[in-house]
């Protein structure tokens, strides 16, 4: 089997982080969700991974590369516009041949790794898998109705009025029946080919299409909010690790990951929470699940609940810092200049709130 990861887009409703990257490698618990996605096909056991890369095409191909970092071999699809999933399939025929393939969404993070759905498709004689998930709000999604057997009765894209509360997760397995689907679907309200039209046009020619229902957890990392909780749920489950160094002055309470070349220093580090490379906590106190990226430095301030990229500089914060997201190269520092006010020079849609 091949794998391949749709990693376009423009990541809109993620500005202003996306503005100048691509959605992708925005990190979870320190880590690009693209290398998640990356590392579960590879832990399935796939080594051919073909990438679907758009405007931010330069990017992900610096971070990425021939995939030998992980020792699987990576080549890049060029999609001219964002067409759609159905249309990222059409464009990646010539790559994935007559083979069976696992499509991933670049932006989803699921637990546990698709290695059982994988081992089961591969020996299976369905056309096609679909994941599902209950969720609580369908009408964002992809929503299957399943009738009382639970086979496939209806597949709709962003349904105004779902049917069901199973949502199609962003991974699908596929044969090369699915390329007979995507030449035959016309582009949907939103201008796209969409997969979910595909795997409809499949079910309505009787071609088998197996539905899975996902028991664990997964989430679409679109939204900030999203990003905050795909963040503590990985959290969650990673391992205890300290490499940097912790003076005799701080204290670590529960898991908590501290990368090589971090250093903290009279502060108190309450897992789980994950520190970066280089980066540096001095006189504060860092919260439950919170994750700062690499080459930071936190100063006399206390933070929770928070998503911190590379380069940031947070001095002397007045109150506690929670529920944040904050990119890359961010200052933010108490200034003795009067008149006493809050200064600041934000990006196009970002969002503050100050007591
Ligand atoms: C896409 C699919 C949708 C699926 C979702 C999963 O939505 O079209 O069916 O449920 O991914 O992440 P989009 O992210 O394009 O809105």
């Amino acid at each position: 089997m091949k794998g391949l990861i749709l990693s376009g887009g423009k990541g809109t409703r993620l500005y202003p982080l996306t503005y100048t990257s691509a959605k992708q490698l925005v990190p979870v618990a320190n880590k690009p969700v693209l290398f998640r996605v990356i590392e579960a096909i590879r832990d399935a056991g796939i080594t051919d991974i073909g990438i679907v890369v758009g405007d931010t095409a330069p990017e992900i191909q610096a971070a990425v590369g021939d995939g030998s970092r992980w020792g699987v071999c990576v080549q890049y699809i060029r999609q001219e516009a964002p067409l759609g999933l159905a249309h990222a399939v059409k464009i990646s025929r010539s790559y994935l041949g007559n083979d069976r393939f696992v499509m991933f969404l670049g932006d989803n993070v699921i637990q546990g790794g698709i290695s059982s759905l994988i081992r089961q498709f591969a020996t299976s004689d369905w056309h096609c898998q679909i994941v599902l998930k209950g969720v609580t709000e369908p009408q964002h999604y992809g929503v299957a109705e399943l009738d009382g057997d639970g086979r496939i009765l209806r597949l709709v894209e962003k349904p105004r009025e779902p049917r069901s509360n199973l949502a199609m997760v962003g991974i699908y397995m596929f044969d090369l029946h699915v390329f007979e689907a995507v030449d035959a679907i016309r582009p949907s309200w939103r201008g796209e080919l969409e997969i979910t039209d595909a795997i409809q046009y499949l079910v309505e020619r009787g071609y088998r299409v197996y539905p899975y229902i996902h028991r664990g957890w997964w989430i679409d990392t679109g939204k900030p909010g999203d990003m905050l909780a795909a963040n503590s749920l990985v959290l969650d489950e990673m391992e205890h690790c300290i490499e940097g160094l912790v003076d005799a002055d701080s204290r670590v309470e529960g898991k908590v990951s501290i990368a090589a070349g971090a250093q903290v220093i009279n502060s108190v580090i309450r897992g789980p929470a994950i520190i970066g490379e280089e980066t540096r906590i001095v006189n504060s106190y860092i919260g439950p699940f919170t994750s700062i990226y690499h080459h930071t430095t936190i100063e006399s301030s206390e933070i929770e609940h928070c998503i911190i990229l590379e380069n940031c500089r947070i001095v002397d914060l007045p109150a506690r810092r929670e529920d944040s997201l904050i990119g890359r190269n961010v200052v933010i520092v108490r200034s003795p200049i009067k008149p006493r006010a809050y200064k600041m020079t934000l990006g196009d849609n970002s969002r503050v709130g100050v007591l």
